[in-house]
């Protein structure tokens, strides 16, 4: 399977900082969001990993690439641990492929934008800023819906549960009967709805697969909210023709678009860190105890 990274996004909830790094260049403790993205690819087997990308998005290109320079200094001094922590940003068997999307009109059209790379074969769409974690050695949340797109042969909607308004900056999803398996069908996806029109409080966290014929969707559908084309209009073409589901993550899962999403994936990271944790839980108790 192929993913999709939509990186194009300008970050200005991120600024001044995102006015020259990308927001996916953003660390959470030690890593940038992005490799915590392409990791959990890498894991659910995904062996090609598309970015579509924008102006003064060129640090990602050049974080996925071989850093010849630096590898050889870094030989030289025999610095093997920080060597293999430089190799390991490039998962084994992975290929990394950047489309630019040259003009900015919406999620739907940063997808399509992937069209050619991905072809015919079904797809995960993966957006960075929402970081799921899952305990080591569970199904991360790309495994989850892949496994419920082999079960279905249907597209997937990685879903979350919100509490009230919380729903109205999502796109929330319409879900009939949960099965066995724990997968729900669904019956419509509405982008940001207010609160009391918001059919459920399920909200789509990012992570979605895809059969190939998504594309045809996103071709056809209408600029929607914000003049943009949403991905979660061309998702609601294609369950009326095709069907599709929704799956509740088991999954933790930090809003890293936001600045509390991302100092709270900040502290956690950092409080389950190997090296750092214990440390770091010392210092942050004894704030709180001051
Ligand atoms: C996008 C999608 C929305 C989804 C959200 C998840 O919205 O359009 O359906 O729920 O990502 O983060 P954005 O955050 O880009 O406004």
């Amino acid at each position: 399977m192929k993913a999709i990274f939509p990186v194009a996004g300008f970050g200005t909830r991120f600024l001044p900082t995102t006015k020259s790094t990308p927001k996916e260049m953003l660390p959470i403790v030690d890593k940038p969001l992005i490799q915590y993205a392409v990791e959990e690819a890498a894991v659910a087997g995904i062996t090609d990993m598309i970015f579509i990308t924008g102006r003064n998005k060129r640090a990602i290109e050049d974080y996925f690439d071989r850093a010849y320079e630096l590898e050889a200094e870094l030989s030289q001094k025999a610095e093997t641990t920080q060597l293999e922590q430089l190799r390991a940003v490039i998962p084994d068997g992975v290929n990394f492929i950047f489309v630019r999307q040259g003009d900015a009109m919406g999620l739907g059209h940063a997808v399509l934008c992937g069209r050619p790379a991905v072809g015919d074969s079904p797809f995960a769409v993966i957006l960075a800023d929402e970081l799921l974690y899952t305990v080591p050695g569970t199904p991360n949340a790309s495994q989850q819906l892949i496994a419920a797109y082999q079960h279905t042969g249907q597209a997937v909607v990685g879903v979350g549960h919100v509490l009230g308004k919380a729903i109205e900056r999502y796109g929330c999803v319409d879900v009939l009967e949960t099965d066995a398996q724990g997968i729900m069908s669904l019956h419509g996806i509405v982008e940001k709805p207010t609160h009391v029109d918001a059919p459920s409080q399920y909200a789509a966290f990012g992570r979605y697969v895809f059969p190939s014929v998504m594309f045809d969707y996103l071709a056809g559908v209408k600029p929607g909210r914000g003049g943009e084309i949403q991905l979660t209009d061309a998702i609601a073409a294609l369950i009326a023709d095709h069907g599709a589901v929704a799956v509740n993550m088991d999954a933790l899962r930090y809003d890293c678009g936001t600045k509390m999403g991302y100092l709270e994936a900040n502290l956690d990271f950092a409080l389950r860190h190997p090296e750092l944790g214990a440390g770091f839980k010392a210092i942050v108790e004894a704030r709180i105890a001051a």
